[in-house]
């Protein structure tokens, strides 16, 4: 894939995929390995320089990922943080031992070598980020201490002349003033990384892979709307171009229009075979008088299955299956194992990972951007000509406006909430604040309220609108939206709306709430 490869060697540490990000914005292609990969593998990787991360354990704990003695004997150029650079310690002779307090946060330290190309053009004293309990005591022999805070003494210790490097404190975080710095210097001037690993070099390599692979074979993509998925289409597209057939099951629950902009997008900017499954009335007749949420999302679910699967029989599977599979799919973060972890067995569909029936039977399933985080996902899409909307696309859920709709899904409910979503998300868009914004939609309870409008009264359905920040949407906050905004979205709603009369803003965070009403 690349000419240089850096490895980040997953102690089960909470950053880890964050350390891969950093590297790669650095224009170095890196991958994320198991502690226990076998030094012949690493050998063979031909690493140019490898990181060992984080992790929660102690390294005198023998159940703790250790690694083998020998690895120091392979010279490669290597910089430990926090765990593995009291693995570092350990292993090559030096003594770990627990904090009488732990240290947690930003934390002030300072240089005591003023030669260490480590930190190059890094200040004498910074701030940096650390979280340990243990901290290594003694360096072991050949190495020496260049920083230190004021609880611990060797908060950055190095052997340049066997290039091996270690770092209490976690450079990949943001709060590290000059952690990007240091990273940088340690790719750059210790492993002698050149930095010019770019998406372009990586939409040509894997389409010629691509091309190489599937031969004149046909291959076959589950197409959601979502980001991944556009994008491994638009790729294998480019790649193979007719031979490629996607299938798109649109159930009905989508956003307004969205299932005419998926095909418009792909029928008329990209070469392939298109095809679009409509079962809207089979959704809505299953779903008929349901109003159990469970319930709702496991009919979603099923259906799509039986519709999705019934159609690749139907079209062939004489060929490859392909799905949008990206690198934080594959990686179980935060055990230090599973890193890499076969993906061939589940499959990605809109839904989460569901199993392909036993009966079918593809030559072999190809997943194009297994290797991307997220936003590099969105950096190829762009490059490759997907429109902004939908390599910007914020994230929807599988049972789409089916978790919205609180009660019975009917069609009238369906169309209003599509109108009364568009109008909010037109005016977010419009009032510049959509930046600061994760996630916005509106939601349908399954409430009617008394209004009047002209000298009516009316008896008409509640919307309420959500929109909120987060990092990883495991917790959540409510935006604090102008009230001038909120003003015009409900003016909007209830007036190009209807059957829509009164207007309700979430204020809820995640905890106690979820991001979605069901
Ligand atoms: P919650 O509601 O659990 O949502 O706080 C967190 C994030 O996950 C999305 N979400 C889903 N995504 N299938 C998906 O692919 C689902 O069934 C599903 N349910 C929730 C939600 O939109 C939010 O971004």
């Amino acid at each position: 894939m690349a000419n240089q490869l850096c490895i980040v060697l997953d102690f089960g540490g909470q950053y880890n995929q964050l350390i891969a990000r950093r590297v790669r914005e650095c224009g170095v292609y890196c991958e994320i390995r198991r502690y226990d990969t076998p030094l012949s593998e690493i050998r063979a990787l031909n690493p140019t320089g490898i990181i060992f991360t984080g992790g929660p354990n102690s390294v005198y704990d023998s159940a703790s990922p250790h690694i083998a003695k020998e690895y120091f004997d392979l010279g490669i150029p290597t910089l430990g943080i926090c765990y593995g650079c009291q693995l570092m310690a350990y292993t090559l002779g030096g003594t770990v031992e627990s904090c009488e307090r732990s240290e947690y946060g930003k934390i002030d330290v300072t240089r005591t070598d003023e030669t260490s190309v480590l930190f190059s053009d890094v200040p004498a004293e910074s701030t940096v980020w650390m979280s340990h309990t243990d901290f290594v005591s003694r360096v072991p022999e050949g190495f020496h201490v260049t920083a230190h805070s004021a609880d611990c003494p060797c908060a950055a210790f190095e052997y340049p002349e066997r290039k091996f490097y270690a770092v209490q404190f976690h450079p990949e975080v943001t709060h590290s003033v000059f952690g990007k710095q240091i990273l940088r210097n340690f790719l750059f001037n210790v492993c002698g990384f050149t930095g010019d690993w770019v998406m372009d070099d990586f939409i040509a390599n894997t389409v010629e892979q691509l091309r190489t692979q599937i031969g004149d074979k046909k291959v076959i993509l589950g197409l959601s709307g979502g980001v991944d998925s556009s994008v491994a289409a638009a790729l294998l597209s480019r790649a193979v171009g007719k031979q490629l057939t996607c299938v798109f099951v649109d159930h009905g629950l989508m956003r307004k229009d969205e299932g005419d902009f998926v095909e418009d997008t792909f029928t008329k900017l990209f070469d392939m075979q298109f095809i679009r499954v409509n079962c809207q009335a089979h959704f809505l007749d299953q779903l008929r008088g349901v109003t159990d949420p469970e319930q709702k999302r496991k009919i979603i679910g099923t259906e799509f299955y039986n519709v999705f699967w019934g159609k690749i029989r139907e079209t062939g599977t004489d060929g490859y299956f392909a799905q949008g599979t990206i690198y934080p799919d594959r990686i179980e973060s935060g055990k230090g194992n599973q890193a890499g972890a076969g993906s061939t067995d589940v499959i990605k569909t809109h839904h989460n990972m569901v199993s392909m029936p036993e009966d079918i039977k593809f030559a072999g399933t190809i997943e194009p951007l297994k290797d991307l985080f997220k936003d590099e996902v969105r950096a190829v899409g762009e490059k490759l000509g997907i429109p902004r909307e939908l390599v910007w696309r914020q994230p929807f859920p599988g049972p789409g406006l089916g978790v919205r709709i609180i009660g019975e899904i009917t069609e009238e409910k369906i169309r209003i909430l599509q109108e009364a979503d568009a109008v909010f998300r037109d005016e977010i868009e419009k009032s510049g604040v959509e930046s600061e914004l994760r996630q916005y939609f509106a939601v349908l309870p399954d409430v009617r309220t008394v209004g009047v409008m002209g000298d009516h009264r009316t008896y008409d359905h509640l919307i309420a609108i959500r929109a909120v920040t987060t990092d990883d949407f495991m917790t959540a906050d409510w935006a604090r939206i102008p009230y001038e905004v909120l003003a015009r979205v409900s003016n909007r709603l209830c007036n190009e709306v209807a059957h829509v009369n009164r207007v309700v803003y979430d204020i809820t965070s995640k905890p106690p709430g979820t991001v979605e009403w069901e």
